[in-house]
């Protein structure tokens, strides 16, 4: 096992589960309900993440949360983070000011397989709050654009309003070399493009599954649901298509059991899975996962039957 292996940091840090503090060096509000963090650990200490890692957050006297890192494992003075105000935790993260401080574990978890994508076109998947544990992907991809094929960015929100990082979207969409699809359930006077959930830029999408890489990390399980029998449908083998789960968490070491899904911890074997190997687990997967050829199922519209 190497030094920047995920699993090892784990076991290390749970010597003690002793955060290491940060300050707080920038807070933007992006949204009316998310605040984008940017941290730097005290005596410059680098936080050494993957794409698709998260960190334990602590605000002392409140509560610990995990949340996933948000900016370039590439950006290493400070790291950043966006907060969804959810509940005592992350409504304290809310509060804070630049120059206050938190206490951070890991990185922890496993990310997104960034060396299987190389030379593959990579299809992305954003639901509302997913966005936030994507973009170190796509960061990293745009900063090494020529080792990668297509870069397709579909990303869904409720509201206009809720779009996440708009300036990266329009900067994204300025580029030639990024296909971005942005869709919104419920628009307002002023949104000039299509509406809808992610699945309806998607279905449009010509791909060449073989060469394709899909990466989605999706808040509400239903989504992953939906975008499972899209991209089934397209003959994406299940072994290409990685999803990021969330599940409540206590410890993020693997110790404590609150994020256990069947045979596996979701802090410790993901939260990035691929999806074949979430297809053989039982109900708590299975009510949202499309039924595969494999196991005898027809494809059935989500929604109908297996609910
Ligand atoms: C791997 C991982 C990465 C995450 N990344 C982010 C991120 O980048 N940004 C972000 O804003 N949030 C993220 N979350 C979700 C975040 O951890 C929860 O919103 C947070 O723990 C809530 O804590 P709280 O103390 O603020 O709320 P609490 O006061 O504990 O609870 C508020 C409400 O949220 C419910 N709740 C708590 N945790 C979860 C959960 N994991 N899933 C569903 N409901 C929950 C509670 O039951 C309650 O109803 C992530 C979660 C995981 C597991
Ligand atoms: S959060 Fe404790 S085992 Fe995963």
């Amino acid at each position: 096992m190497s030094e920047s292996d995920p699993q090892l940091s784990a076991s290390a840090n749970v010597e003690t589960y002793q955060p290491t503090i940060a300050h707080i060096t920038r807070a933007d509000e992006l949204t009316s309900t998310e605040m984008l963090l940017e941290l730097q650990l005290d005596d410059g200490q680098v936080l050494g993440h993957a794409a698709g890692q998260f960190v334990q957050v602590s605000v002392f006297g409140v509560g610990e949360a995990p949340i996933s890192v948000c900016s370039s494992p590439t950006q290493t003075g400070s790291f950043e983070l966006c907060v969804r105000a959810a509940g005592n935790v992350t409504n304290a993260l809310h509060r804070l000011e630049v120059g206050d401080w938190v206490g951070i574990r890991g990185p922890y978890g496993h990310g997104f397989p960034v060396e299987e994508m190389v030379r593959k076109d990579i299809l992305i998947v954003a639901g509302g709050i997913g966005l936030p544990p994507l973009r170190p992907l796509i960061n990293l991809v745009l900063e090494n654009r020529e080792q990668y094929g297509r870069l397709i960015i579909v990303y869904g929100a409720r509201l206009p309003k809720e779009l996440l990082f708009k300036d990266e979207l329009d900067s994204w969409a300025d580029r030639g070399d990024v296909e971005l699809y942005v869709i919104v359930e419920q628009p307002d006077d002023d949104w000039p493009g299509p509406v809808g959930v992610v699945t309806v830029p998607l279905r449009d999408i010509d791909i060449e599954p073989a060469q394709t890489v899909v990466a989605a990390a999706v808040g509400p399980p239903v989504m992953y649901r939906f975008v499972a029998f899209e991209l089934l449908g397209k003959n994406i083998a299940a072994e290409n298509i990685y999803f990021s789960l969330e599940r409540r968490m206590k410890c993020g070491v693997g110790k404590c059991g609150h994020c256990q899904l069947n045979n596996l911890y979701v802090c410790v074997d993901g939260p990035v899975f691929c999806y074949s190997d979430l297809q053989g687990l039982d109900e708590a997967v299975e009510a949202w996962a499309p039924p595969t050829a494999e196991a005898g199922g027809e494809r059935q519209e989500p929604g109908k039957g297996h609910g």
